[in-house]
């Protein structure tokens, strides 16, 4: 909420044959694969190569690497899913993985060589080295900025520091563009559009403790939600297990990488604690690591247990650059101090609905990257299969959205409503209050362990946020108020999940059950139903 109280004023309607909401990597792949053969929108509320994926430090998952094969991809994302992986979306995912690596690279991602051939790491729960990296642990800034380059050499229009207030449909309830609010002059448009591709990215921000950046708010969902999309599996927020836990220092990501280069987590004691959990230890999948640490911290009372990155000695500062140049801003050096980590708010399994063209349940409107769920995930994501799922349901997005406008006609501009009359500024200091008052109820009840009464308060609290927000206010008033529908959504997704499973934790469900086999689904005024996987668990 860093800009002046500011109200809406309408400045009126220009029309595209494609809109991108969102500059992250999904946004910016969904733009290129479209832009030579249809007029391009792109939006975004930030800069254009300042989309959350630019944070991204472990890499893009991709079987690449002699030895490797998109099978063994295939086995490991299934066994993480915990059961409820949509094996075709995945199957799409592994294959699809290396033809849209040398996309990238032909697009002008430099990923890291050595002697030519492509660097691969690996990360937990990976069988084989598949993980690519760009620049050490920089491999979201690469990518981010090489697209974002790209995009600007294209015919496509660029909307920077545009926020989307709300989906745009038509009488048939076709989505056919976006309200939008320049921040820099206070102003509103309508962008009409055949296809609209949601690409907004994450929630982190919704949690007190999170990896993610400011934009990571939710809005994508809450727009879809609004608009009358299905949702899924919002009770899966994966928190990852070691970002950075020190007094007076952000949440900041120690990427998975590192442990998989050899560091170790230890407690107080220098213990490895994380083998009574796993005998993979470090190397287990993330929602085993990440509820190890929380019970090794509820058990010792400790704030935060510690990466030892001895055995990587000198290579650590050169592998991990950022990593090292952020920890020695805060007196740490990894090559010689323990450094202290604590699980954090990291990515939204859960979010839009999907297929396997990317498309929503609403025509016309599509969803890719984190703020879609295609089904690839399951109850737990495999490290580094997030870029890699944004970037093939990207592409998939825009061929299916250039097909359908081939047979759609354009959106005739008086079909919608136009924009809303100007609404009155916002109130600064109580926005700000409420936002936090949510952030800890999303920490306190809805975080990587819960229970029904946490998960109640923080539904209540969602609901007062959302209730004070409701869209009569100004512009940043909305954006809480998408972050409020939002985070309700996780706490009755997971208030309905009575299990435990994955990233969804529930101590007083502590035991997964068949009963759950599938995903929870969500619509607007219709009642939550559970989808059934007709297949037998794994
Ligand atoms: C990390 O680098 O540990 C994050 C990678 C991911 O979330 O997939």
């Amino acid at each position: 909420m860093s800009h002046p109280a500011m109200s809406r004023r309408p400045i009126g309607t220009v029309s595209y044959d494609i809109v991108v909401i969102g500059s992250g990597i999904a946004g910016l792949v969904a733009a290129l694969t479209a832009a030579s053969r249809a007029r391009v929108a792109v939006v975004t509320k930030a800069a254009l190569d300042d989309g959350c994926s630019r944070y991204a430090q472990g890499g893009i998952a991709a079987a690449v690497a002699p030895g490797d094969d998109p099978d063994l991809h295939f086995a490991d994302t299934i066994a993480a899913g915990r059961g409820l992986c949509d094996e075709d979306a995945v199957r799409i995912l592994v294959d699809e993985a290396p033809a849209r690596v040398r996309e990238l690279i032909e697009w002008g991602v430099s990923f890291d060589t050595q002697d030519g051939v492509l660097q691969v790491g690996r990360e937990a729960a990976h069988s084989r080295d598949r993980i690519l990296h760009a620049r050490g642990d920089a491999t979201g800034l690469e990518i981010e900025s090489a697209l974002a380059r790209r995009i600007r050499a294209t015919a496509a229009a660029v909307f920077e520091r545009h926020q989307a207030l709300r989906l745009l449909t038509d009488w048939t309830g076709r989505c056919c563009g976006v309200e939008v609010h320049d921040l820099d002059t206070s102003s509103t448009r309508l962008i009409l559009a055949s296809s609209v591709i949601l690409a907004s990215g994450g929630a982190g921000r919704l949690w007190r403790f999170t990896t993610n950046p400011e934009p990571a708010t939710g809005d994508g969902v809450a727009l879809a939600w609004e608009a009358g999309a299905e949702v899924a599996g919002m009770e899966f927020v994966q928190f990852h297990p070691t970002a950075l836990a020190l007094e007076g220092a952000p949440a900041f990501l120690i990427s998975e990488a590192v442990r998989g280069e050899g560091a170790h987590v230890v407690n107080r004691d220098g213990r490895r604690f994380l083998l009574d959990a796993d005998p993979r230890g470090e190397m287990a999948a993330r929602d085993v690591v990440a509820q190890a640490i929380w019970a090794e911290l509820q058990r010792t009372g400790d704030r935060a247990v510690y990466l030892d990155c001895a055995s990587l000695a000198e290579r650590a500062a050169m592998r991990f650059p950022t990593i090292h140049t952020t920890c020695l801003q805060y007196g740490i050096d990894i090559r010689r101090d323990l450094v202290p980590v604590a699980p954090a708010a990291h990515y939204l399994i859960g979010g839009v609905r999907t297929d396997r063209f990317a498309a929503s349940s609403i025509d016309g409107l599509f969803a890719c990257g984190e703020v879609a769920s295609s089904g690839v995930h399951g109850a737990n994501r495999l490290a580094s299969n997030s870029l890699l799922e944004s970037v093939v349901f990207a592409h998939r997005a825009a061929h299916e959205a250039l097909r359908r406008n081939a047979e759609a006609p354009p959106p005739p501009a008086e079909a919608v409503d136009p924009p809303r009359p100007a609404a009155g500024a916002d109130d600064l200091p109580t926005l700000i209050r409420l936002r936090e008052r949510l952030r800890d109820a999303m920490w306190e009840g809805a975080g990587l362990v819960r229970d029904a009464s946490g998960l109640a308060r923080a539904a209540a609290i969602g609901a007062e946020v959302a209730a004070a927000t409701a869209p009569s206010a100004g512009v940043q008033g909305i954006g809480l108020y998408h972050s409020a529908i939002t985070a309700s959504l996780v706490c009755a997704a997971a208030l309905g999940r009575e299990e435990s499973r994955g990233a969804h934790m529930r101590t007083d469900h502590p035991e997964r059950s068949d009963d759950w086999l599938g995903n929870w689904i969500m619509q607007k005024d219709r009642g939550p139903r559970l989808d059934r996987h007709d297949r037998s668990p794994r």
